[in-house]
């Protein structure tokens, strides 16, 4: 368990609305992805305060955080059908197998070890089972030395803001599809398959 980053956002929780404000039309590209799948059973990682469960209309939808905060306003704004744990991505509690579908948006960045966030989310992937990582990419132009900048700032906030997509140890799955999230190339939509 990460004591910091839930510790932080226990206490950012209230402030997250104004997050969610600014992620929204990428929820909405992201539900959208979501919703072209068959009906399964889908896992979101990292679900902090679940106002975007709402837009995922046919799955059944688990979501887990660190932060007990973040879930108590998750089991507010949804029905009690949408199951929602504290429990850590990196150490996840459920047994092999289970899940059509995993998502991590806004998450892989903010992990203390991505790699352990992935070998758990390929571990209780069925075969074949579909990771959307919904992520900022530290891109190669120009908006690259912003995230360099920002890199004090951005370990207050508990994220690493030069994340490239390389850095993402993805080793035991496939990409399948990357859908550009709004302009410049910086927020992506990545879609992979377990290997
Ligand atoms: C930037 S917020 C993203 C929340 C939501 N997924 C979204 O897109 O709005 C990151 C969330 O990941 C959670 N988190 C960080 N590390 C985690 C871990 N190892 N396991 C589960 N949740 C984690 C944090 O508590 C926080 O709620």
């Amino acid at each position: 368990m990460q004591k910091g980053t839930s510790n932080f956002y226990n206490k950012f929780s209230v402030c997250y609305p104004l997050v969610d404000f600014f992620l929204l039309p990428q929820k909405r590209i992201l539900a959208a992805a979501v919703n072209e799948m068959p009906i399964g059973n889908l896992l979101e990682v990292g679900v902090g305060n679940g106002s975007h469960l709402k837009y995922y209309r046919q799955h059944q939808v688990t979501g887990i955080d660190i932060s007990s905060s973040m879930l108590a306003t998750a089991r507010k704004s949804n029905p009690p059908q949408v199951r929602l744990e504290e429990m850590d991505g990196e150490n996840l509690t459920y047994a092999a197998e289970q899940f059509d579908y995993i998502v991590l948006s806004h998450v892989i960045a903010v992990a203390k070890h991505p790699d352990k966030l992935l070998q758990e989310a390929h571990r209780v992937l069925k075969p074949q089972g579909k990771l959307l990582i919904l992520n900022h990419f530290t891109p190669d132009h120009w908006m690259k030395y912003i995230d360099h900048a920002a890199q004090a700032i951005a370990s207050l906030f508990h994220f690493r803001s030069i994340f490239r997509q390389e850095d993402i140890p993805t080793g035991d799955f496939s990409l399948i599809k990357e859908i550009k999230v709004g302009k410049l190339g910086y927020f992506k939509l990545l879609i992979f398959q377990k290997i």
